[in-house]
């Protein structure tokens, strides 16, 4: 008979780029102002890769930290998996990743889920775990959405940032620290955020012309993707409570993707959470897409704020459109 396994989350660690554009930078590229970018989404700054700054080197030093907290040589990982929208090649970023950390074992993959990637990355290796397949995994949440960001729609360019965050995950035999889950995704409203190739017609020979182009740049009808996760985020967090046995009030930690402060403010209310259980770093990082939960989880374990055994609440939500909730403890 197959042994399922638990999985405990052991380590976590986190980077982002050195330059740093506060929102009155913003308001001498845009029609914008300090003012309405705080008050209307809890931003204050992002952090910015420079043209020499690759997402690779973002994402290792995140897988870095995490695998010196857990306590892991990068030669024992078995698997990598990146979240990400923005690799720095479209073949894939993870292997390079596996490359500059050594992990000579693991094998490695990109899965892109945007904002949701995180959550859809901790459920995806979890699967591997459970099945006594893999023993050791690094996931990592990283986008330099700079790239893609149309510096010049004041409706979206103040919102983004870079970063990365990464966290290791062990089979264990003891508590499963996984649980309970939900994903979902709904391609009807993917016009509502997207990243989009434009393929213009090229004539090769004969009567044949394939597709070649270009991505365009991130547009976002903001508020339909507001209201989209304002009702869709509380559903799949009490989905995954259900799946869990657990009631709103045994969550410690409520984490979403931090994409606006008012979304934190509006989901911990429709579940009756209270602020102080809302972690929230935004002010400092933007939207940084799959890298904002992780990263939000790196700075809150280091300061102290979350404890092991604590059970935290994650949620995702973006382009897709997807979305996806985990309840996990901490070590
Ligand atoms: O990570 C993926 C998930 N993404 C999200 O969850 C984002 C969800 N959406 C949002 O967070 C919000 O919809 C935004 C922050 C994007 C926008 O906030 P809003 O309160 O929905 O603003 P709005 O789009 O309704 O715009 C209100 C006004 C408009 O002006 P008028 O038409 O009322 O005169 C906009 O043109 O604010 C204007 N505006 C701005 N003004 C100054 C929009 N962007 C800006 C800006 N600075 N940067």
């Amino acid at each position: 008979m197959v042994q399922l396994s638990g999985i405990a989350i052991t380590g976590c660690g986190s980077a982002v780029p050195n330059v740093a554009l506060g929102n009155d930078g913003m308001s001498r590229l845009v029609d914008t102002s300090d003012e309405w970018i705080s008050t209307r989404t809890g931003i204050r700054q992002r952090r910015l890769a420079d043209a020499q700054g690759s997402l690779r080197q973002l994402a290792s030093d995140a897988a870095r930290q995490a695998l010196e907290m857990a306590a892991v040589q990068a030669t024992d990982v078995d698997l990598i998996i990146l979240a990400t929208s923005t690799p720095d090649d479209l073949f894939g970023t993870a292997s390079q990743i596996q490359a500059e950390l050594g992990a000579t074992r693991a094998a490695a993959f990109d899965l892109t889920a945007a904002c949701s990637g995180f959550v859809f990355g901790l459920v995806t290796a979890a699967q591997f775990i459970r099945t006594g397949t893999y023993r050791t995994i690094v996931l990592i949440g990283a986008d330099v959405l700079s790239r893609w960001t149309d510096w010049s729609d004041r409706r979206t360019c103040v919102l983004f940032g870079d970063g990365a965050g990464a966290i290791v995950m062990q089979s264990t035999s003891e508590r499963d620290g996984l649980l309970g889950f939900e994903l979902r995704s709904d391609g009807n409203q993917n016009n509502c955020l997207t990243l989009a190739f434009q393929p213009q017609p090229h004539h090769l020979v004969d009567d044949i012309a394939i597709g070649q182009g270009s991505f365009q740049p991130i547009a976002m009808n903001g508020q339909e993707v507001y209201r989209f996760a304002v009702k869709k985020v509380p559903e799949v967090i009490e989905k995954a409570l259900f799946r869990a046995h657990l009631s709103v009030e045994q969550i410690d930690w409520l984490l979403l993707h931090q994409a606006n402060q008012r979304i934190l403010d509006a989901v911990a209310q429709r579940l009756g959470i209270p602020d102080e259980k809302v972690i929230s770093n935004m002010a400092q990082y933007g939207n940084t897409s799959a890298a904002s939960i992780p990263l939000a989880l790196d700075e809150v374990v280091r300061s102290g704020r979350v404890q092991p055994g604590d059970v935290i609440a994650a949620a995702g939500f973006g382009a897709g459109l997807t979305w996806g909730a985990a309840i996990f403890r901490w070590r």
